[in-house]
């Protein structure tokens, strides 16, 4: 009996040893060894998303969580999600809460004097919602005026555009933390529409039918993964994992599942 206890505590401290070395024995340097400590706002469909399982816990999904995921199994590091808030995530990346960002997120000129961004992963413009019960007529933004509010995530490139564009024309904007927070609000007719990510905007209407994507907004955006501009070895890694995902096939097979039908642009094909 003793010398089974002995044997348990000194196989407990083994698995102890062998864990602790597991966790550490990634060659690229995080905040805390062996953890990948990522960003995002989970609130982006097919980006990145709770999905409700009757019964069960919730489960996170999305095309950024596998491809992140994926990324982190070939740099031998476990991937710790912080639901963040979109408007300050990259200044808390800068601050080093964060070892990334991954949020469907835009390279643009403004981000990138605060981050440091990855190879483009992922191809989108903006689009214009509205709610076709209550506005049948209005097909696209040139319809909207004085006394309309259009909803925005804040901090977003849709906030951005809807700014330098819906503005001038005396549309008033109404800012959101949560992108499924605009949608709600557009079902219910207290926003008129809302400005978002084309790809997010049409996940979320194929599941509400008073809601339709009735215009695309050509802005041609670039998503990248963000890094601290203090972690080059975890941007350098990141994009050397990245190639070797669209390289070896693994991209177009995550693409696919969450954009079924779609051709995968070919500058993610290897
Ligand atoms: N692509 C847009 C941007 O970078 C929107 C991203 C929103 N992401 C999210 N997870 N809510 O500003």
């Amino acid at each position: 009996m003793k010398g089974g206890l002995r044997g348990a505590v000194a196989f407990a401290a083994a698995l102890v040893v062998l864990l602790t070395a597991c966790a550490g024995s990634s060659k690229v340097q995080t905040l805390v060894p062996g953890v990948l400590r990522v960003g995002s706002s989970l609130d982006f469909k097919p980006f990145e998303y709770f999905q409700a399982q009757p019964g069960r816990a919730k489960v996170l999904k999305g095309f950024d969580v596998e491809l992140v995921q994926d990324m982190a199994n070939r740099l031998d590091l476990y991937v710790r999600w912080v639901d963040s808030d979109f408007a300050t995530i990259f200044n808390s990346l800068a601050s080093n809460n964060l070892d990334m960002v991954a949020a469907a997120t835009t390279i643009t000129p403004t981000r990138e004097q605060t981050v440091n961004f990855s190879n483009p992963y992922f191809l989108a413009n903006q689009s214009l919602t509205v709610n076709v019960g209550k506005t049948p007529d209005i097909t696209s933004t040139d319809n909207l005026g004085a006394g309309d509010i259009v909803a925005v995530q804040n901090g977003s490139t849709g906030a951005s555009w809807a700014q330098e564009n819906l503005v001038p024309q005396g549309v008033q904007l109404k800012r959101f933390n949560l992108t499924t927070d605009m949608f709600t609000e557009l079902d219910a007719g207290t926003v008129t529409g809302v400005i978002d990510d084309e790809p997010a905007s049409r996940a979320v209407v194929a599941d509400m039918p008073n809601l339709k994507v009735v215009q695309v907004i050509d802005t041609g955006e670039h998503y990248g993964f963000a890094v601290s501009k203090s972690n080059g070895d975890l941007l350098r890694a990141a994009n050397s994992a990245l190639d070797q995902i669209m390289a070896d096939g693994t991209y177009a097979k995550i693409f696919t599942r969450f954009f079924p039908g779609q051709e995968v642009p070919a500058q993610f094909q290897g």
